[in-house]
């Protein structure tokens, strides 16, 4: 008796969040230069103090005209806020104290308790949980495998979803490749719950299972997910300890073997786009890319998802050059995405896992930028998990039957 009062006691203690790393005063800015001269002097700024970018995700990648959010340290905003004002850029205080935002997404308490939900985040125990649970309860369409190890020891689980009969074509959709990008993974297990929920009652998902297989990776970065969850909500990178340097983790997406190290990315281990000590020399990036290459013979589409700015992109990133089929991408995306008001190739980067996969051969590959357009950015309220992954549903559903009706 008193062995199972302390084992309840237990299981109902209410796990306070309190991650380690905290936010008091950390600030948002929205900064849009309008032109050159202010895109260096951002540049500038950018090397002479620490920022980080959250849209778009490296100095890189600033452009007159558009918007540009990073966060800046307490100690650092008032410095920062008078430099753009010295210099005449306009800006917007997206958040004034970080921390609130990050105590309301988890609100305290029970958060911990609660049960999985498709309408919330989940953390990672209750996304492990869920894969195992989706799987049982769908034998005939959903099927878990694990593909490898994390850097931290976590498997990797991928769910097969599709009717199973004979080799068929094969989509990879991969979502979580930065951590903190939480609504990647809450559209990965919206689709799978899609998938299986609706087959046999919508037609144009009956025909995509029937002829399919789609292969989800629900999150790719656990180790860095699992960190946003525990100590730092605004990780990005893996947590892989990186030799001569007290820095951790790598971009993952930096880190895969296409024109690596080349375009946008960092070989400092310190920054947000550190692409790594060589090409895959991530373990979460191999398992990846040897499970594709193992599977290239099928894989005829590679969807990865994160967010914010809700744009939809494909390759290249690592060059100017365009892809052969290019207008095939544009045309799709045109009619893809009424949700996603812009489309763009990949910004400027290099060792991005769309670029690879194309270059592998998988000729379709594509990259979504879930919400919002920065309002709320990596904070997006869960009350928007329903409308995101409803309007993206749409446009996969759409790239998946364009992908059937044209890859044989
Ligand atoms: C750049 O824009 C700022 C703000 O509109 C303006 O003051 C400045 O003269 C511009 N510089 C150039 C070189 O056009
Ligand atoms: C994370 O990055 C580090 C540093 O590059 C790498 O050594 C490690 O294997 C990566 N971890 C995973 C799980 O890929
Ligand atoms: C990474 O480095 C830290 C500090 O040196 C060490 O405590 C930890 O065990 C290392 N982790 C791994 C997985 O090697
Ligand atoms: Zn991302």
């Amino acid at each position: 008796m008193k062995f199972l009062v302390f084992f309840l006691g237990l299981l109902v203690r209410p796990q306070a969040v309190s991650l380690a790393r905290r936010f008091d005063s950390e600030k948002v800015f929205r900064v849009t230069p309008q032109n050159e001269t202010q895109v260096n002097f951002l540049k500038e700024l950018a090397s002479a103090v620490q920022l980080d970018f959250w849209h778009p995700d490296s100095v890189h990648h600033i452009v007159a005209g558009t918007d540009v959010d990073f966060q800046v340290s307490s100690y650092l905003a008032n410095h920062v806020q008078m430099k753009l004002e010295q210099n005449e850029l306009q800006y917007e205080i997206l958040f004034h104290n970080l921390q609130e935002e990050i105590e309301k997404q988890f609100k305290g308490k029970s958060y911990f308790l609660k049960k999985h939900s498709y309408l919330k985040y989940n953390d990672w125990d209750k996304i492990v949980a869920w894969t195992e649970r989706i799987a049982r309860n769908n034998p005939k369409m959903v099927s878990r495998i694990e593909i490898g190890k994390t850097y931290e020891g976590r498997p990797m689980y991928l769910l097969k979803v599709g009717k199973e009969t004979g080799r068929k074509r094969v989509i990879f959709i991969e979502c979580g490749t930065h951590a903190r990008e939480w609504i990647s993974p809450a559209f990965c297990q919206w689709f799978v719950k899609q998938a299986t929920s609706t087959y046999g009652k919508d037609k144009e998902m009956t025909k995509l299972l029937d002829s399919m297989n789609f292969y989800v990776l629900p999150v790719f970065n656990i180790d860095g997910y699992v960190w946003t969850w525990t100590e730092n909500r605004m990780w990005r990178k893996n947590r892989s300890n990186n030799s001569n340097s007290d820095c951790i983790g790598t971009d993952l997406n930096r880190n895969f073997k296409v024109a690596w190290g080349t375009e946008s990315s960092s070989d400092d281990p310190c920054d947000e786009i550190y692409c790594g000590s060589s090409a895959e020399s991530e373990q979460e990036t191999k398992e990846i890319a040897n499970f594709i290459r193992d599977h290239l013979a099928v894989i005829r589409g590679y969807i990865s998802f994160h967010s914010y700015s809700q744009m939809l992109m494909f390759p290249y990133g690592y060059t100017y050059k365009m892809a052969p089929n290019h207008v095939e991408l544009v045309n799709l995306i045109m009619g893809s995405s009424p949700g996603f008001s812009k489309m763009y190739k990949l910004n400027p980067a290099s060792g991005a896992s769309l670029d690879w996969a194309y270059d592998e051969g998988i000729k379709h590959a594509y990259v979504f930028e879930l919400r919002d357009h920065g309002r709320y950015g990596f904070m997006l309220p869960e009350s928007k998990i329903r409308p995101t992954c409803k309007e993206t549903m749409l446009a996969v559903k759409y790239i998946a039957s364009h992908i059937l009706a044209s890859a044989p």
